[in-house]
């Protein structure tokens, strides 16, 4: 099992990307596959999750060339697929589990899908519920409803359906079962969540309508829309930005510019926390192009303080607590993390993989039911801390380690590779920067400073 060592960094000034975003990878090749001819792919995120997405799609009958890690072109089969021999691994990725069980849920045959240690304690019932309201059959392994899952679909009726947990997942399972559905299938989000499903199909020429209703916001889509084959290239991954992000926020004179990233509305929380904690956070919008948002991100640190991180803005942030808790333990004062239950059904107990490695770090942790209590400002120390096989956890506390006199060592980091091909290979050229890059030039008249 490999580790990551790390120790103090020197400030950070630089220019970077950061590979392809996870979400819109999964959902591009899935559309791409249900879509009525060929669709080139750039920007693809070759990491684990998303390749056994590709395999997923390989093992369904679709041919995907790969020619470049990047690169996919995947040859849509307009929506029908054959039968696969083997279960399907979705391997880590609850994205892939929940997402895939609504996709084979519109074929006239049974898919299994089986996952690794973490994803088959994940919770399932969320995507069983609404996907047999629709007329497929799933049987899951009791008492937990959790993968392996044996899904029997064919004929699907439209449903309206409120959406008990706000999970992008979920929505994305419906909306794509949807697609295969007699009518029109309504979603109602509790809060807004991450659009990406909708604005890939769009794109692809499949319509969908959002309105205010009130429960929530209610996403609506017709069966039956042929899904245009188009050629897409994916934005940079805001989630794995966040770290460096971080990295650059709590150390005063660093700045950091993140190129081609992508900037959804719905993703980008984690700039107001940094903004609210003291940071100098800058965003210049590049382009729309495609349905998703995308341009760069400038960090200047600074002294950061404590803040409330909790209510709507949760889902915008879902997945950069991880790495906000280490800017809390970073900061002056209380952070209060809240609403964040969901963490605990995530790859691992994330709130109490975070407490267990802040404590580890010296930091005084308060773990509550839906959240955390930080008090920051005390120097931290070294220590050997647990990945918990999350990879997530295992590149937060990597960051965390940059600002330790004493050598950090992060055990079990293989799971990095889930989401982030290349993140040691950049901590390195932090950690020991050789030549100095070039300054960063924002446009002032695109830039749209946050306040
Ligand atoms: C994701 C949605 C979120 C997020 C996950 C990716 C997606 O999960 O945490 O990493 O791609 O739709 P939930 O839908 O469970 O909130």
């Amino acid at each position: 099992m490999s580790e990551i060592l790390v120790s103090r960094a020197p400030q950070i000034e630089a220019e970077i990307r950061v590979p392809g975003d996870k979400s819109i990878s999964h959902r591009a090749v899935m559309l791409g596959a249900m879509a009525n001819g060929p669709c080139v792919i750039r920007g693809f995120l070759p990491s684990h999750d998303c390749q056994c997405t590709v395999e997923a799609m390989r093992a369904l009958g679709v041919t995907v060339e790969q020619p470049e890690p990047t690169t996919l072109i995947v040859h849509g089969r307009k929506g029908e697929f054959e039968q696969p021999k083997n279960p399907i691994d979705c391997g880590n990725s609850g994205t892939l589990m929940r997402l895939l069980s609504g996709l084979v849920a519109t074929q006239p045959f049974e898919t299994t899908l089986i996952g690794d240690q973490s994803l088959s304690n994940r919770p399932m019932k969320r995507v069983i519920e609404p996907l047999t309201q629709m007329g497929a059959s799933i049987r899951a392994t009791e008492p937990k409803a959790t993968a392996p899952l044996i899904v029997r679909g064919g004929k699907l009726g439209p449903i309206r359906y409120q959406l008990p947990v706000a999970s992008a997942q979920v929505k994305s399972a419906i909306l794509l079962a949807a697609l295969g559905a007699s009518g029109k299938t309504t979603v109602i989000e509790p809060l807004p969540l991450r659009d990406h499903t909708e604005r890939v199909m769009n794109y692809f020429l499949v319509q969908s309508q959002r309105e205010e209703v009130g429960e929530g916001f209610a996403v609506s889509l017709y069966g039956g829309q042929v899904v245009e084959s188009r050629d897409f290239t994916v934005p940079g991954d805001i989630s794995s930005a966040a770290f460096w992000m971080v990295a650059a926020a709590a150390q005063e004179g660093s700045d950091l510019l993140i190129r081609d990233v992508g900037l959804n509305r719905t993703r980008t929380g984690i700039l107001s926390v940094l903004l609210r904690m003291g940071a100098k956070v800058r965003e210049v919008v590049a382009e729309c192009e495609q349905g998703e948002l995308r341009g760069e991100i400038r960090i200047q640190g600074g002294r950061l303080h404590g803040t409330v991180i909790g209510g709507d803005e949760i889902p915008s942030l879902i997945d950069e607590i991880p790495i906000l808790a280490v800017a809390a333990a970073l900061a002056q004062g209380k952070t209060l993390i809240c609403d964040a239950k969901e963490l605990r059904v995530k790859e691992t107990d994330r709130l109490s993989a975070i407490a267990a490695n802040l404590t580890a770090m010296g930091v005084e942790v308060v773990e509550l039911e839906d959240g955390l209590e930080i008090y920051g400002g005390a120097p931290l120390m070294g220590a050997r801390l647990k990945s918990f096989g999350d990879h997530r956890i295992a590149m937060a506390f990597a960051i965390a380690g940059m600002f330790t006199d004493e050598e950090c060592v992060i055990e079990d980091t293989d799971c990095i590779a889930t989401s982030y091909p290349g993140f040691e290979t950049q901590l390195q050229s932090f950690l020991s920067p050789s030549e100095p890059l070039p300054t960063p030039i924002i446009n002032p008249a695109e830039a749209f400073e946050r306040s």
